[in-house]
């Protein structure tokens, strides 16, 4: 099996938290609940016949936490880019943090990095087309994907496709088309706590 890491980039209530209870929960709150710190979950799925383990890492987007979230990237496999589509300072903010992956990540040629336009449910409000989501995720060489965390549209499709890529980019690196839980590449994000971090899972 296939043990992948991923974390989402911390910009302030753009969906992150709703995106993933949407997709290992299957429910959505409208109210808002910031995220401290940082959360966990956990979601089982198959690609390609395989089974993958998914241990994702929901990072808050209040600045008062970014001393927190910024060592997460530290051994991740894949990051969930979010913006809001109906809110730009969301977008603009996302050029920033792609340079932050790449200053604070060990893992950077194989990690899998997604571009997401979360709210689509809400057209009357959108401020971020999709052909400007497109061109930036086409000049960072990212796979890019709308969604809505409220009507569950495109969600499964968006952690597939991150999860398709980063053992892709596993199999490419490794001339395997075995699951290699035990590579280098899957070490987990906080190795200095893995003790009771393997315990709980
Ligand atoms: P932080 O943890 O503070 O960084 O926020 P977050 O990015 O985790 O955002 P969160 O999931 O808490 O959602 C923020 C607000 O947006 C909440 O009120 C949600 O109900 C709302 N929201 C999230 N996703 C959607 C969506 O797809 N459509 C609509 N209409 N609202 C959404
Ligand atoms: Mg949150």
């Amino acid at each position: 099996m296939y043990v992948i890491s991923i974390l989402t980039i911390p910009i302030y209530s753009v969906g992150k938290s709703s995106i993933l209870k949407r997709y290992t929960d299957q429910e959505f709150n409208q109210q808002y609940i910031c995220t401290i710190g940082v959360d966990f979950k956990v979601k089982f799925l198959k690609i390609a016949g395989t089974g993958v383990k998914l241990q994702i890492w929901d990072t808050a987007g209040q600045e008062r936490f970014k001393a927190i979230t910024t060592s997460y990237y530290r051994g991740a496999h894949g990051v969930l880019v979010v913006y809001d589509i109906t809110n730009r300072q969301t977008f603009n903010a996302i050029i920033n943090w792609l340079r932050e992956i790449r200053l604070f990540g060990d893992n950077n040629d194989n990690m899998g990095v997604i571009l997401i336009g979360n709210k689509v449910d809400c057209p009357d409000n959108r401020c971020v087309s999709v052909s400007e989501g497109q061109q930036f995720a086409g000049q960072m060489g990212i796979p890019f994907i709308e969604c809505s965390a409220k009507t569950g549209a495109n969600i499964d499709e968006a952690f597939e496709l991150m999860a398709t890529k980063i053992i892709l980019n596993q199999m490419i690196s490794t001339g395997s088309l075995e699951a290699n839980s035990s590579n280098k590449k899957t070490v987990d994000i906080l190795t200095y706590d893995s003790c009771s971090y393997h315990k709980c899972c």
